[in-house]
């Protein structure tokens, strides 16, 4: 049986004080009507806080801009949702649990048709969703002051409701990650050309959420080198670009870096099998979070090409330990496994493992 007691130690940074090192990765459940999380949604976030996870980070919730959202029953995170999101952190709290919200904008992934404003475009740094594909609006440098508000009203608002921290979605192709990626941001003033231009926009929302939080509290930073737009995508090619992609963001009041990868025993570079949360925390001294088919044999996007798109059977995480023994990273944020199981962590760490299951894409409705 594996010693799996390197994911059991305790994690503290902040306001974020964790039983041990694993986390729900946030996971897209469009399950909340209006725009706001029901019971259902409380019920889905207890069950994995009463089964021990350390970190529950919750799926993509909305700030308040009104391009801000993609999809139909995602959570808004203002106004009346903040009343269910409130029922949430009460409840994640009460079986022993922590919780940090997502804060997402999706940009240019926005369609027009789409809640809660249909006429309302995706907005993006030059209207594109990938390179030399404009489907929407190219912000103006007041829409970008609009968003960045909404980010820092949204981070003070979970503070308030009794969060632990913040995440704030800068992954995956999305509004934060469109500035980043020179194939969508592709402006001529100071939020575009270079590697430093391109991340203005990600620090000053950083900047405004530390002013809305104060120094105490943790912000957390999802990114990532792929995009749904381009799987092999990349913002840097070497060390030495990640560390002057990361240096800015350090600056601005990032506290733990959630580092994005579809496989994370994949090296990020040539030469040396860190993963890119490996790297990160290497060049930044920060605590870093890892993510990426844990527990599982086949990534997130599989073979359809779509997000929770295939099939995947359980497999050990002997991998998982020996990297975290060694501090490559400081946690580790599961998704797949334990959306299809709220107990795989407690099955895990009692070496129970004849008891998990796969991943089965046609079931993901009823994995609640
Ligand atoms: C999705 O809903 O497919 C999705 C959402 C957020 C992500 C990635 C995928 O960061």
């Amino acid at each position: 049986m594996t010693d799996t007691s390197p994911l059991f130690r305790p994690f503290e940074c902040k306001s974020l004080h964790l039983a041990n090192r694993v986390a729900m990765a946030p996971m897209t459940r469009m399950r909340s009507p209006n725009y706001i999380p029901n019971d259902e949604v409380v019920a889905y976030y207890r069950r994995r806080a009463e089964a021990g996870v350390g970190l529950l980070i919750t799926e993509g919730t909305t700030v308040n801009h009104k391009a801000a959202n993609g999809y139909e029953q995602v959570p808004a995170f203002h106004g009346a949702a903040l009343d269910g999101w409130e029922k949430v952190v009460e409840a994640v709290h009460a079986a022993g649990g922590k919780i940090i919200p997502q804060l997402w904008h999706v940009g240019s992934v926005r369609r027009p048709g789409i809640g809660p404003d249909k006429d309302v475009p995706g907005y993006s740094p030059c209207g594109m969703v990938k390179p030399g594909k404009v489907v929407g609006h190219a912000m103006s440098k007041d829409d970008i002051q609009d968003v960045v508000k909404a980010f820092a009203d949204a981070a003070r608002d979970a503070r308030a409701l009794g969060f632990d921290g913040v995440e704030i979605h800068g992954a995956h192709g999305y509004l934060i990650d469109q500035f980043f990626w020179e194939g969508t941001n592709q402006r001529d003033d100071e939020y575009g050309g270079s590697l430093e231009n391109r991340s203005r926009f990600a620090v000053e929302i950083i900047r405004a959420v530390r002013a809305a939080v104060g120094e105490d509290f943790a912000i957390v930073l999802r990114y990532s080198q792929w995009k749904q737009q381009d799987y092999s995508a990349r913002l840097v090619q070497t060390p030495e670009e990640l560390g002057r992609f990361l240096a800015p963001l350090v600056e601005a009041g990032v506290d733990i870096f959630h580092c994005s990868t579809r496989r994370f025993w994949e090296p990020e570079f040539d030469g040396s099998d860190l993963n890119l949360a490996g790297w990160t925390k290497k060049l930044t001294g920060k605590p870093t979070m890892s993510v990426g088919s844990v527990g599982l044999d086949d990534d997130f996007i599989g073979e359809t090409g779509m997000a929770m798109g295939g099939d995947a059977a359980p497999v050990g995480i002997d991998e998982l330990v020996r990297r975290m023994d060694a501090d490559e990273f400081d946690l580790v944020a599961v998704g797949r496994a334990l959306l299809q199981d709220p107990q795989w962590l407690e099955k895990i760490r009692d070496g129970r493992s004849e008891e998990l299951t796969p991943f089965n894409k046609m079931s993901l409705a009823n994995y609640f």
